[in-house]
């Protein structure tokens, strides 16, 4: 009982630690926060690319570079005066340091380092994936305990993990090729859905999302099941990518689609398309599941079984819906963050920051600067691929939901 009390006041005590500012930079987006030891959101200031780089077709790195050079001090004064918090009142500058694309992950670190030599603070480096992984908590974290299930999946990742706590994160499965998020875009690009004025300055996944909506015929394109035959987490979507591409061309072959239209049936190819994702991702995701609760593994312990999606394919309803029927299976309960916080944004960086003081991870405060460093690639403190493959866990599949 005791023990408890002395628990609860700890716990107490840590919540009101102050402030601390995320720096996110990975990618695309620039995003800068302010979150205090409460969750609560004081200011999120997130500048996209997406206009830019839709115009070219993809990312290039050295112009992603540019634009976040540009205009993270702006985005960094706006952040402050929302808020209206002094850097003084600042207890870390929490940053993305990996994985990422180099050139724009070292704009963020740059930045940070600036910004915690003038004002004397410590840098806390974030694994950005780690940063989605942990976000659902800042908004349920009653409800979602360590240790939990996540599936994480973004235009560059794919992969199942144990989270644990902060730096404590066990990979059960992981992309093998394109990312789920990566293959919306490049399938919506070569759709060509850009052309309709609705979806201009959607990303691929989004205007995936709405345009199955409107299906017909969710059934009229065949798409493959990747890596039926291997019994592990792992990912891949360059299969059904490929076979999008092959099955629009003879689509447009027959329609005679001119080169700047997009095939007729264009809803049903995405609705089909959709429902292709969510069961690879529900497949990956229901062995890892049987894999967290064997008896032989119990990974969940003590705690009620909980799987969180994040990442910014988390924000499709379709597949959230998929991944919550498949949980609800096994007595597990699903979380997501709102959709604000599935893509990325300077919140999770800080949450992340935030989770760190939380859990006395004192030793993550760096004063040391020059020693801190951007990673392009990294991955999680622990690997269990391997083991999860060695069990090969036979399931008997959960289908995904009809489409409303
Ligand atoms: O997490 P995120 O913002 O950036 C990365 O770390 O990659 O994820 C971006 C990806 C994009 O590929 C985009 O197509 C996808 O998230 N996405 C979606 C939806 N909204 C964003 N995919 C499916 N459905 C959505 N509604
Ligand atoms: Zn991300």
């Amino acid at each position: 009982m005791f023990k408890h009390l002395v628990k609860v006041r700890l716990h107490q005590q840590k919540r009101s630690l102050g402030y601390v500012l995320g720096i996110e930079t990975s990618c695309d987006d620039t995003g800068i926060a302010i979150v205090d030891t409460d969750g609560k959101v004081h200011a999120n200031v997130l500048e996209s690319q997406q206009e830019f780089h839709t115009r070219y077709g993809g990312i290039i790195p050295p112009r992603a570079q540019d634009l976040h050079r540009s205009r993270i001090a702006h985005a960094y004064e706006r952040c402050l005066s929302e808020a209206n918090v002094e850097p003084s009142q600042l207890s870390a500058i929490a940053v993305t340091t990996r994985p990422g694309l180099p050139l724009s992950l070292l704009i963020g670190l740059r930045f940070a380092k600036h910004l915690a030599r003038k004002n004397k603070k410590p840098l806390l480096p974030v694994h950005h994936m780690e940063a989605h992984a942990l976000q659902a908590r800042m908004e349920h974290i009653t409800a979602i305990g360590y240790p939990y299930l996540c599936l994480l999946i973004s235009g560059g990742h794919s992969q199942l993990a144990l989270v644990r706590g902060p730096g404590q994160l066990t990979l059960l499965g992981d992309s093998l090729d394109d990312a789920p998020g990566e293959a919306f875009d490049k399938i919506a690009r070569r759709l060509r859905l850009f052309v309709l004025p609705k979806y201009r300055l959607w990303n691929g996944g989004r205007a995936i999302e709405d345009a199955a909506k409107s299906a017909q015929n969710p059934n009229a394109y065949d798409f493959p099941r990747p890596l039926a035959q291997q019994r592990n987490c792992n990912f891949s979507f360059a299969g059904i990518k490929n076979n999008s591409f092959r099955a629009i061309r003879m689509r447009e072959l027959l329609e005679r689609t001119p080169c700047d239209g997009v095939i007729s049936n264009y809803n049903d190819f995405c609705a089909g398309l959709l429902v292709a994702v969510s069961r690879h991702l529900m497949n990956r995701t229901q062995r890892a599941l049987e894999f967290c609760l064997h008896p032989h593994q119990n990974l969940f312990g003590d705690a009620p079984p909980t799987l969180v999606v994040s990442g910014g394919v988390a924000n499709n309803d379709v597949i959230f819906a998929n991944i919550s029927h498949l949980a609800l299976q096994y007595n597990c309960r699903t979380y997501r963050p709102s959709k604000g916080y599935c893509s990325d944004n300077g919140v999770m960086i800080a949450w992340h920051g935030v989770e760190q003081l939380l859990h006395d991870c004192a030793n993550n405060l760096r004063y040391d600067y020059d020693n801190i460093d951007i990673a392009g690639s990294e991955g999680f403190s622990e690997t269990a691929v391997e083991r999860v493959a060695e069990a090969a866990i036979k399931c008997k599949w959960v289908q995904p939901l009809p489409l409303q």
